[in-house]
């Protein structure tokens, strides 16, 4: 049912934990589920990350995709982690079963939140990022739809 690579991720997540005085920190959950996700992103001067951490109260596929989510953000530029889409974060896991998709759009958005606080606290502009929702249970729909 799951890939080997939703399976390590879910085994030995990467970069969990969390980051102190982070740039940005971004908080997600679906009241449907009720699994919570949070991201940690340090990001320097040039607009880089350095660091990225999460911490998820959810499910196993929703731990595999923020491990995943932050493998790929992590040393991008912030224009370049917001291309990171939920769906980059599934074909990078060898996919999700489709009930498992919303999980991975937890990932996309939380890590959204923390570049729209890091934008928040910096007083910038992201170019392409929209405030970001607290609850994706509203997005999920749509989403499902297309897989
Ligand atoms: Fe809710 Fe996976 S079941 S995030």
């Amino acid at each position: 049912m799951y890939s080997e690579k939703v399976m390590d991720h879910f085994n030995n997540p990467r970069n969990m934990g969390e980051i102190e005085d982070a740039s940005g920190v971004g908080t997600v959950g679906n009241a449907k589920c009720g699994d919570i996700m949070r991201m940690y992103l340090d990001i320097d001067d040039s607009g880089r990350i350095q660091d990225v951490k999460f911490k998820t109260f959810g499910c196993g596929a929703a731990v595999a995709t923020s491990s995943m989510a932050t493998e790929l953000v992590k040393g991008k530029t912030v224009q370049e982690a917001l291309a990171v889409t939920n769906k980059a974060v599934m074909e990078a896991l060898d996919g999700l079963p489709p009930v498992k998709v919303h999980c991975s759009l937890l990932a996309e958005e939380a890590i959204h939140a923390a570049l729209w606080d890091y934008a928040e606290k910096n007083h910038i502009t992201i170019e392409g990022l929209s405030r970001p929702v607290s609850d994706i249970g509203e997005k999920e729909e749509d989403v499902e739809e297309d897989y």
